[in-house]
């Protein structure tokens, strides 16, 4: 079985890139990293606090440098945060040793799973739907350029998106095989 060093995932905000992204990481024994956090920790405060005091450009720059660093992590599940995929240099980092997973979701599910946040800076206005619409119609063509699998969130429980992650990770492995890995780890 030949899985990736790291696994990054990829995706708008609401897409679920945390909750997958621990389930995966689990599934696969690895760690999981979530860049948002990190760079909280990093700096002591949360983001909307980075982007009225540094702007979004500060934030930006902290991004490149927490992703440069994820970048050298193995053994890793990356949650990245939805415009991670904006700045070309970042690409190199999240594609190092990496498969890149975007988790694809349609602006309902978005606007569903963003409507009571108030940690996310670009959505606080009055119309977070036509900011998530126009991000979508700029990020979507980056994230399906970047990714290796595309997979769709829609209408899936998050359990279902690892399961189908996991088979095109590792295609190969026999159905049964997966299943015992699971129970064993379960039962330990
Ligand atoms: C952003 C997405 C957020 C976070 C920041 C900016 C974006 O991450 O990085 O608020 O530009 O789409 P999530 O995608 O995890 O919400």
């Amino acid at each position: 079985m030949s899985l990736p060093k790291r696994v990054v995932l990829v995706g708008p905000m609401g897409a679920g890139k945390s909750t997958i992204g621990r389930l995966l990481a689990r599934e696969l024994g690895y760690q999981f990293l979530d860049s948002d956090r990190l760079i909280e920790e990093r700096c002591g405060a949360n983001i909307p606090w980075i982007f009225d005091v540094e702007g979004e450009d500060g934030f930006r720059q902290r991004e490149t440098a927490m992703l440069a660093e994820l970048a050298e992590t193995q053994g890793t599940v990356v949650a990245t945060g939805g415009g991670a995929v904006m700045k070309s240099e970042n690409h190199a980092y999240l594609r190092k040793d990496a498969k890149i997973v975007y988790l694809r979701t349609s602006i309902e599910q978005q606007v569903e799973r963003t409507r009571k946040d108030r940690n996310r800076p670009l959505l606080q206005n009055d119309d977070p739907e036509a900011v998530l619409r126009n991000l979508f119609a700029v990020r979507d063509p980056i994230y399906r350029q970047l990714a290796d699998i595309v997979m769709h969130t829609d209408r899936k429980s998050p359990r279902l998106v690892v399961r189908q992650v996991m088979n095109r990770l590792n295609p190969k492995t026999p159905r049964h095989k997966r299943k015992v890995r699971k129970e064993g780890r379960d039962h330990a």
